[in-house]
C-alpha cells in the first residue's frame, strides 16, 4: 500500500507511515484546534517531494493562508509562482475564485486546477468543506458522496476539513464523517489554566493506527509537533477540585440535616 507523508511526523507515525494514496479525509474539530495548520503541512509536503497540490479555502483569503504558511517556513507564494499549486478562494475575483459555494462550482473548479497543474499524482485541500452546506446540513452526506465519487478519477488524495459547532460539539451537517476513508480529528481543552490541543485518529481505513490521543503543539517557525501523552490524564486533572467538592459534600449534609 503506498501511502503519502502528512509533513507531520507525528501523525505519520500514528499511521503506520502516512495517508493510502487516493484517500479521501476527514479533518474535523473546534476553532483553533489546528485543522488549517495541519493543511499546511500536508500541502507543503507533497510540494517539497515534488507533488502538485490544490489548497481551497473557505475561511480565510489566499494571501492569509500564504501568511500563515510563511510563520512554519513555506513558501506558498513561491511554490504558486513555480506552478506546484493552486490557491482557490472565496473572496478574491480571480480565475481561482470560486463564485458561489455550490458543491457542483467547487468540484468543477477542483478538476480545471488539476488539469492545470498537469499528469500525476496530487494532493486536495478543501479548508473547509463544510462552508458548502451550513444553510442546508441535512445534504451534507449527500453532497460528501458526490464529492468523493466525482474526484475518484483525479488522481488526488484529499484532505476535508469539517468543522465543529462550539455550542454543541457537533459537526455541521454529519455526512462526511460517514463518506470519508478516514478522520483526523483535533481536539483542546483548557488544563490548569493553559489551552491544550490533542489530535485523535478516529478511522483510518487499511491501516493499523494509533488509538491514543496526543498532544499537539504549535510553534512559531516550525508549524505542528505531534507527540504522545506523557502520562494518562491523572485523577486530578479530571476531577473537582478539592475545596469545591468538600463544599458540595458539606452543602449536601446541611441539607440532609434539615430533613426533619
Ligand atoms: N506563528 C505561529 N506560532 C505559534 N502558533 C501559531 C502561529 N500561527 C498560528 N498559531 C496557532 O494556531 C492557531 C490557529 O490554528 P488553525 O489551524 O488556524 O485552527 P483551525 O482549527 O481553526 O483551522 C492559532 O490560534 C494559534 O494558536
Ligand atoms: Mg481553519
Amino acid at each position: 500500500m503506498k501511502r503519502v507523508k502528512t509533513g507531520v511526523e507525528g501523525i505519520d507515525r500514528m499511521l503506520s507511515g502516512g495517508i493510502p494514496r487516493g484517500f479521501l479525509v476527514c479533518v474535523s474539530g473546534e476553532p483553533g484546534t489546528g485543522k488549517t495548520v495541519f493543511c499546511l503541512h500536508f500541502a507543503w509536503a507533497g510540494i517539497r517531494s515534488g507533488e502538485k497540490a490544490i489548497y481551497v479555502t473557505t475561511e480565510e483569503s489566499s494571501s492569509s493562508i500564504i501568511e500563515q504558511a510563511y510563520q512554519f517556513n513555506m513558501d506558498f507564494k513561491l511554490a504558486v509562482d513555480g506552478g506546484m499549486l493552486i490557491l482557490i478562494d472565496t473572496f478574491g475575483r480571480g480565475e481561482w475564485t470560486l463564485s458561489t459555494l455550490s458543491v457542483e462550482d467547487l468540484v468543477r473548479k477542483i478538476v480545471e486546477a488539476k488539469k492545470r497543474l498537469g499528469r500525476g499524482e496530487a494532493r486536495c485541500i478543501i479548508d473547509s468543506l463544510s462552508a458548502f452546506w451550513l444553510d442546508k446540513p441535512a445534504m451534507a452526506r449527500n453532497y460528501s458522496y458526490y464529492i468523493k465519487k466525482t474526484l475518484a478519477p483525479w488522481k488526488l488524495t484529499t484532505l476535508a476539513v469539517t468543522q465543529y459547532a462550539v455550542t454543541t460539539s457537533q459537526a455541521f451537517g454529519f455526512g462526511l464523517e460517514h463518506v470519508s476513508d478516514g478522520i483526523i480529528r483535533f481536539m483542546r481543552a483548557v488544563r490548569r489554566g493553559v489551552l491544550q490541543r490533542y489530535v485523535l485518529i478516529e478511522k483510518m481505513r487499511n491501516t493499523p493506527h494509533d488509538l491514543r490521543l496526543h498532544r499537539v503543539d504549535i510553534v512559531d517557525g516550525v508549524g505542528m509537533v505531534v507527540t504522545p501523552l506523557k502520562e494518562p490524564l491523572r485523577r486530578e486533572d479530571v476531577a473537582l477540585p478539592r475545596e469545591v467538592a468538600e463544599r458540595i459534600i458539606e452543602a449536601k449534609a446541611r441539607r440532609e440535616a434539615e430533613i426533619p
